[in-house]
């Protein structure tokens, strides 16, 4: 056969190919949204079952094992986290939609022309345990260099976190916190869900964040306490509790 025609078959062999993951795509993005949590999106063991399935298929096809199962990771790493994406959306929506607190006037924004400094301000320099005396240069700076995440009600902001990140390797998550009369209906949960689900955040080798009594919060998306992870030991800190206060005084 002569190369033309080789090419043309492989063209059309391709897009067979590409038919058939827009199908895989469909049907994925319809399981995320079924999926109670974000380890059942992630699911190691469903993937080594696949894994093992496609290595034995390739055998049977007269294709190299290792071949399709480096194809086969690379194309479960895509869709997990298409999967993931659509995961989060169906979360997003049906916690805003769900509730009786007409909680569709509620919305999560990283847009940081949308951010009310004041509201900013005034919770971390005075209501937050561990901002407090901050000065607003600081923490202009400090949202100026950093993912910000704002929570609105009906374009209010009433709640905020940010995120400091390289966006490749490893990500730290601070001032976090939902204004007094908005808590306890959700929306924090659904703050630190929208972080680590945020598509610029994934495959991250490391997330960071300190919390004095908050622990459960984290938990729920699979933060672990330094204590009960193998790397306690390696973890060290250079910390200033009172960097902010004394910067504001002078
Ligand atoms: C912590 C905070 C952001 C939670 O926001 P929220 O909207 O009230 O929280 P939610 O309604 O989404 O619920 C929080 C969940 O985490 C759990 N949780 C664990 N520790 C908590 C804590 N210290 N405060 C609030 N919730 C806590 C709650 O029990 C709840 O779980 P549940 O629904 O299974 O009972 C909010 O209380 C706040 O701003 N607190 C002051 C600032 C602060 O402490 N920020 C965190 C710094 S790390």
């Amino acid at each position: 056969m002569e190369l033309n025609e080789l090419r043309s078959e492989i063209d059309a062999v391709d897009s067979q190919i590409i038919a058939q993951l827009s199908k895989r795509a469909s049907l994925v993005s319809a399981a995320g949204r079924l999926k109670k949590n974000e380890q059942g999106v992630r699911d190691p063991k469903r993937v080594e079952q696949i894994i093992e399935k496609v290595r034995a298929q390739a055998i049977k096809a007269g294709l190299a094992p290792e071949l399709a199962e480096e194809v086969y990771r690379t194309i479960i790493g895509c869709f997990v986290r298409m999967e993931l994406k659509a995961f989060d959306m169906a979360v997003t929506e049906g916690r805003m939609k769900g509730s009786a607190m007409n909680q569709s006037e509620f919305e999560i924004s990283t847009d940081k022309k949308r951010l009310d400094f004041g509201v900013i301000h005034d919770f971390l320099s005075t209501r937050s345990y561990w901002a407090n005396g901050i000065s607003r240069e600081v923490l202009k700076k400090s949202i100026g260099n950093a993912m910000c995440f704002g929570v609105y009600h009906q374009g209010k902001q009433v709640g905020f976190a940010r995120v400091i990140t390289d966006n490749a390797t490893t990500a730290y998550i601070g001032d976090v916190f939902i204004l007094e009369s908005y808590r306890g209906r959700g929306l924090g949960k659904l703050l630190v869900k929208t972080i680590v689900g945020h598509p610029e955040l994934q495959d991250l080798r490391l997330w960071l964040l300190g919390t004095k009594d908050a622990h459960g919060l984290y938990e729920k998306v699979g933060f672990k306490r330094t204590a009960d992870t193998h790397a306690a030991d390696r973890f060290m800190m250079l910390f200033d509790p009172d960097a902010y206060t004394r910067k504001t005084s002078h």
